[in-house]
């Protein structure tokens, strides 16, 4: 299968911050109170780039949820198609141009640590991701079959209505019925063909899957 070339990798800490809002203030505060007697959580982060992306939202998580990181079963996985884009997310560092990208000075205090002309993210930060490489047309037999949170955040675009459709057929499989998806911002227009439902979360918008009763 060929890929749509040149794929962009671009990517930053924080893209969209109105959607890290909707996460912070509407999804995050339902799905742990929904999960709170199991206190289980798995979030895929589809199509991570760099790293910038999921190290973003265990930040958030940190910050805002610290009780998620410590006493909860979470499941944080982050994936991507390129080999070089996961092999930078693992080793978590980065310019002082990346790192000076939206990520504002006392996350970046708190969180990464020079190494020579890097920032290193922390490793307490470093160990709550998993990342692995995964093309989302390949079999997804790897990824949890229930998943609460799906990022799958500017990708989606550089594939034609085909891809589109296959991909997000198996998002409805893997995502939980309560659960979100999101995409870039400039990817809400996608006709999601009456499967998901458009969720308006602050100045973000996140899908569910559409009820069938
Ligand atoms: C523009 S970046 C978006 C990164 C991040 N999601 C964000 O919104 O900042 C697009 C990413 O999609 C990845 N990608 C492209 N095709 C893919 C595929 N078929 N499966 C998985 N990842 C893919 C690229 O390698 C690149 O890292």
């Amino acid at each position: 299968m060929s890929l749509p070339s040149p794929i962009p990798t671009e990517t930053s800490f924080f893209r969209d911050p109105d959607f890290f809002s909707a996460l912070r203030e509407h999804v995050l505060p339902q799905l742990l109170r929904r999960r709170r007697l199991d206190k289980k959580l798995t979030i895929w982060c589809a199509a991570c780039s760099n790293g910038q992306e999921a190290y973003s939202l265990a930040i958030l998580l940190q910050e805002y949820f610290p009780s998620l990181t410590s006493g909860w079963q979470l499941n944080l996985l982050a994936t991507d198609i390129s080999p070089a884009a996961i092999a930078r997310a693992r080793n978590g560092e980065y310019s002082d141009a990346e790192i000076q990208r939206r990520l504002p000075q006392p996350l970046k205090s708190r969180y990464f640590s020079r190494h020579g002309s890097h920032w290193k993210i922390e490793p307490e930060l470093r160990l709550l991701v998993e990342f692995n490489e995964l093309d989302l047309r390949d079999g997804w037999s790897n990824l949890p079959r229930s998943i609460d949170l799906i990022l799958m955040r500017n990708v989606l675009i550089y594939y034609d209505l085909v891809t589109r459709e296959l991909i997000l057929d198996r998002v409805l499989n893997a995502l939980k019925p309560d659960g979100y998806l999101f995409l870039g911002a400039t990817e809400t227009a996608f006709n999601l063909d009456g499967t998901f439902q458009a969720v308006h979360l602050g100045k973000a918008i996140g899908y569910q899957v559409r009820s069938q009763f």
